[in-house]
């Protein structure tokens, strides 16, 4: 019997160097073709989908043409040392030409060794115990099965809040208060909610419900917008969970890596929570990691013995080498350089100036909050004010847009100014701010200038110039 064996047939692939060299015209065909040809729509909203970004480095983002774009947007806290630190591109380089080993499923891997012990150096208490992970949802998942493996079946309802964002997988999602998010999923059920920053509610549910086992907050939400509570609340919660004997997990993905001012922003109030979770800066701009942080006992209870250690042990990618040699850098270079002390100094300099502009404006401006360098700025709502035939025009484009201010000036901070903010999910009037802890007092007089000088315009002029923004834009 003879076999033949068939030639492999070669697809078309899109080599690195062309893929380089893709127009915008042929990036936009891809993306429609193989991405998300619904997320277009707002990528043309904001006049975003023209804009073909070749390289970053800093605080900027640079356009094929030479354009350099401020970023204050700062990937939702995912650049804490901005784009391209290079540092963190010559700890990759020696590791590359030292052609290092990545996998760590067999061998004990010194990287994944030295950046949980750096973590647990970091971080307060007994928050020894490390896992290592990729992205956000997956460091939120390993706190929900640790505080469910600790404190058995009986005790595995979650206590979430109101407008908590926490990830996108399906546990994660199961406690992120949005029903957009969560659209028809089957998600997990025993969870409760309750509003975020009262201590009275959250009592009164510890009480009335003895299955609950955990309660897992973000230290300043950034979905929601910015949204902070007092010192007393994070006392008060640490005091509440030590009495009903339920789990504390404090999602720092978005907030820790020095954000606020200290690393983690729980530190504010001289607290310590049981278990903690962090991304985003953690990757150094270059790498997707995560890492769950647990106290001692709680990992040891839930996965301490030979029997157990594997119940959640790591997956493929835990722990891979280079990831781990850059959140090594990246710590650091966090501490070497003060990026934590100058994320506090232009922090409160940014509030300062933006309150201000919120005292020269306050028919636009409702609202400036945040800590260091998270910071939220909330206009009001126009949606029953804006003059009716403006009103009109800008429902033609979309109807989300109507009534929110942060559209039109993220767009025109973007078109006239060569500035890049962020938009918020749950409150569509919040623009949120998280530039890299490198930005100076020199780049936000930059972004506070030009908003002063986009809010001069005031809101008719706003809204019509960024309507025919987006009427040139449109293909
Ligand atoms: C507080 C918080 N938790 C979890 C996540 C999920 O992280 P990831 O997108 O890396 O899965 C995010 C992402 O924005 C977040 O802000």
């Amino acid at each position: 019997m003879s076999h033949t064996i068939e030639k492999i047939h070669t697809p078309k692939l899109i080599g690195v160097e062309a893929a380089k060299k893709l127009d915008v015209k042929e990036l936009t065909d891809l993306f429609h073709a193989h991405m998300n040809p619904g997320q277009y729509h707002f990528l043309k909203l904001l006049g975003f989908h023209k804009v073909l970004i070749d390289r970053a480095e800093g605080m900027y983002y640079i356009e094929r043409t030479g354009r350099r774009i401020l970023d204050f947007f700062g990937g939702f806290g995912a650049l804490a040392l901005g784009h391209n630190h290079p540092r963190i591109l010559a700890a990759r380089q020696h590791f590359q030409d030292e052609s290092r080993h990545e996998i760590a499923l067999t061998f004990i891997s010194q990287y994944a060794c030295a950046l949980s012990s750096n973590l647990a150096a970091i971080a307060p208490g007994d928050l020894d115990m490390v896992l290592l992970g990729s992205t956000g949802s997956e460091a939120v998942e390993a706190a929900l099965k640790l505080a469910e493996q600790f404190h058995g079946p009986e005790r595995s309802t979650v206590v979430y809040a109101t407008q908590a964002f926490h990830g996108k997988t399906r546990g994660a999602l199961s406690v992120t208060d949005s029903e957009f998010y969560q659209s028809t999923f089957k998600l997990l059920e025993n969870n409760i909610r309750v509003p975020f920053g009262d201590l009275d509610a959250l009592e009164q549910t510890f009480t009335q419900d003895h299955s609950i086992g955990a309660l897992i907050l973000e230290t300043i939400q950034g979905g929601a917008g910015i949204v902070t509570a007092p010192v007393e609340y994070w006392q008060g919660v640490r005091q509440l969970c030590d009495r009903y004997d339920v789990l504390w997990i404090a999602d720092e993905v978005q907030c820790g890596m020095g954000r606020t001012g200290r690393f983690f922003a729980f530190e504010h109030a001289g607290v310590i929570p049981d278990i903690v979770t962090l991304a985003k800066s953690l990757g150094g701009g270059k790498s997707a990691m995560a890492a769950m942080i647990a106290r001692r006992p709680v990992y040891m209870q839930a996965y301490g013995t030979p029997k157990t250690a594997l119940i959640h042990g790591p997956s493929t990618f835990s722990g891979i080498g280079e990831a781990c040699v850059t959140a090594i850098e990246t710590l650091n270079t966090l501490y070497d350089e003060n990026c934590i002390d100058n994320a506090a100094i232009q922090g409160s300099y940014l509030i300062q100036r933006l309150q201000l502009l919120a005292e020269k404006y306050p028919k636009l401006i409702k609202e400036v909050r945040g800590q260091g360098l998270m910071v939220g700025l909330e206009f009001h709502d126009f949606s029953k004010t804006m003059p009716y035939g403006i009103e009109n025009m800008i429902s033609l484009l979309d109807e989300k847009l109507k009534g929110s201010l942060c559209g039109f000036i993220g767009s025109l901070l973007l078109k006239d100014y060569d500035i890049l903010v962020a938009f918020t999910e749950y409150n569509r009037n919040v623009i949120r701010l998280e530039p890299p802890l490198i930005v100076t007092r020199e780049q936000i007089d930059t972004f506070v200038d030009a908003l002063d000088d986009l809010l001069s315009r005031g809101i008719i002029r706003i809204v019509t110039h960024y309507i025919k923004v987006v009427l040139n834009g449109i293909r």
